[in-house]
Parts: structure tokens; C-alpha cells; sequence
């Protein structure tokens, strides 16, 4: 199965899709954790990208398409794929659909996390990370249970707090979304895609719905 989650920063696109990959038997692939792992590496995408993602502007299209290109030609996503903040402008979305027809494949789903606004800023303040497995947790409503720790990947779970989670930053990336990504709903609609998701509520609820979705 192919996949987009569509929805605004916060409202756990990352976090469902970390659930559903043992379930789905596919890999999420989350273009901002690639950007990350490029700024840890210290390759030339990732400091320029490092600028970029703490103001809260989005790195530029053509980098983007190339990276998922390379990522999607990785054997784990030969059978389908979860994309999490991919696709991010109408450009994108074109680019991806260009790429998808060229191996002769389709999407399947794009499923929309619709979260109230102020919910989205308590829950992006309360994000921890794990600095090793990318693993999402939130001292309000996910902490790191026992056990097991880090959802079994790390032994413990070294939480971060994410540099471009702090208020100012956080204002800017939902203004970006506004502008840039939220035309896609439209996008997707259209071709009779789009599965809209209350994604409020506890995770195994919100987990419940995106699998109907899926359906
Ligand atoms: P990226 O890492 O993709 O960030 P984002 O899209 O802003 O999304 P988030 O990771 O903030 O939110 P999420 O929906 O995954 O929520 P999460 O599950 O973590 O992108 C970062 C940057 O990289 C961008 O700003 C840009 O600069 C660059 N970039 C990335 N992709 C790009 C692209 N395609 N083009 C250009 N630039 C790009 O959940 C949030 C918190 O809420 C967690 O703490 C979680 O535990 C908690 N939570 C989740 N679900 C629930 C629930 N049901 N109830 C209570 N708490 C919950």
C-alpha cells in the first residue's frame, strides 16, 4: 500500500505511523527525520538544510523529489510505503506523481490529520524525541513507558526536545502549512484520495480510524 499522511506540524503523522508500520509491513518514511539524519551526518544537504528547518521554512522541492526518489528506491519500500511531510507543496505533489507514473505505480491513500490549533501547540510543547531511534514521545500524553523503553528499539530512550518545537518557530511552520501545504486537501480531493481522520483523542482511538481509513 502507498501512503501520504497530510496534516499540520503536531498533529502525529509520525507518531501513527511509527504504529502502523509492524501492522502495514511497510516503512514509514518521514522526509523530516531524512533532513535530520542529514544534519547529524553533517553531509552539505544537511547544514543547509539546518537553517532552513529552524527558521521553519521548508527546503526546496528539487532537493526534496531527489531524496524521496532515492529513499523509495530502497528495497523495504519495494511493497509500499508510509510518506510522513511528503508531500509538501503543490510542486512536490506534481513531482511525486510524475515519479510514481514512471514505475508504473499509484497512490493509494492520503489520509488528513485534522487536529484543533490549540491542541496542535500544547502537543508540539510537549514533544520529546529519542536522539537514536527517532521514536516520538510527549510528556503530557506519551511518555516513555517501562517496559519496554523507546517501543523496543533503543535499550533507553534519549529524549530531545526538537530545535524548531520552540513558539516562534512553531508559529511560523503552521503559517508555512497554511500557505504551502494545505492546498494539497484540495490536490487530493479532487483525484478522490483524500481520507479525512479526527485525529483527536487518545492514540489507540486515533490508530483505530486511520486503519478504517485505510480500508
Ligand atoms: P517534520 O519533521 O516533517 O515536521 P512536521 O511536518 O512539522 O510534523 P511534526 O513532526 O511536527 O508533527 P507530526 O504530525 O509528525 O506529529 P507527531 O507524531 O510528532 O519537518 C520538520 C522540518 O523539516 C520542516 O519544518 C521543514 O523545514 C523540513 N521538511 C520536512 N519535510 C519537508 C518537505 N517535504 N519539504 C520541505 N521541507 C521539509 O506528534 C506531535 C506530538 O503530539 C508528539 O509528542 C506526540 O507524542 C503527541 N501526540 C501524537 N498523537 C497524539 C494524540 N492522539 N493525543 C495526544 N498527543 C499526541
Amino acid at each position: 500500500m502507498r501512503i501520504v499522511f497530510l496534516g499540520p506540524p503536531g498533529s502525529g503523522k509520525g507518531t501513527q505511523a511509527q504504529r502502523l508500520v509492524a501492522s502495514l509491513g511497510i516503512p514509514q518514511v518521514s522526509t523530516g527525520d531524512l533532513l535530520r539524519d542529514h544534519r547529524k551526518r553533517g553531509t552539505a544537504l544537511g547544514l543547509r538544510a539546518e537553517a532552513i528547518m529552524a527558521r521553519g521554512d521548508l527546503v526546496d522541492d528539487a532537493t526534496i523529489l531527489d531524496m524521496v526518489k532515492d529513499r523509495l528506491a530502497q528495497p523495504d519500500a519495494a511493497k509500499g510505503f508510509i510518506l510522513d511531510g511528503f508531500p509538501r507543496t503543490l510542486a512536490q505533489a506534481d513531482g511525486f506523481e510524475a515519479l510514481l507514473a514512471s514505475i508504473g505505480r499509484k497512490l493509494d491513500h492520503v489520509v488528513l490529520f485534522n487536529v484543533d490549533r490549540a491542541a496542535l501547540v500544547k502537543r508540539i510543547s510537549g514533544r520529546r524525541t529519542c536522539a537514536d531511534c527517532n521514536r516520538v514521545f510527549n510528556i503530557y500524553t506519551a511518555p516513555p513507558s517501562v517496559p519496554p523503553p523507546c517501543g523496543g528499539q533503543c535499550t533507553t530512550p534519549r529524549l530531545v526536545q526538537r530545535k524548531d518545537d520552540e513558539e516562534a518557530t512553531v508559529a511560523q511552520r503552521l503559517a508555512v502549512y497554511d500557505e504551502l501545504t494545505n492546498p494539497l486537501v484540495d490536490y487530493y480531493r479532487k483525484r478522490g484520495l483524500l481520507r479525512e481522520v479526527d485525529a483527536e483523542g487518545d492514540l489507540a482511538t486515533v490508530t483505530a480510524r486511520v486503519t478504517a481509513a485505510l480500508r
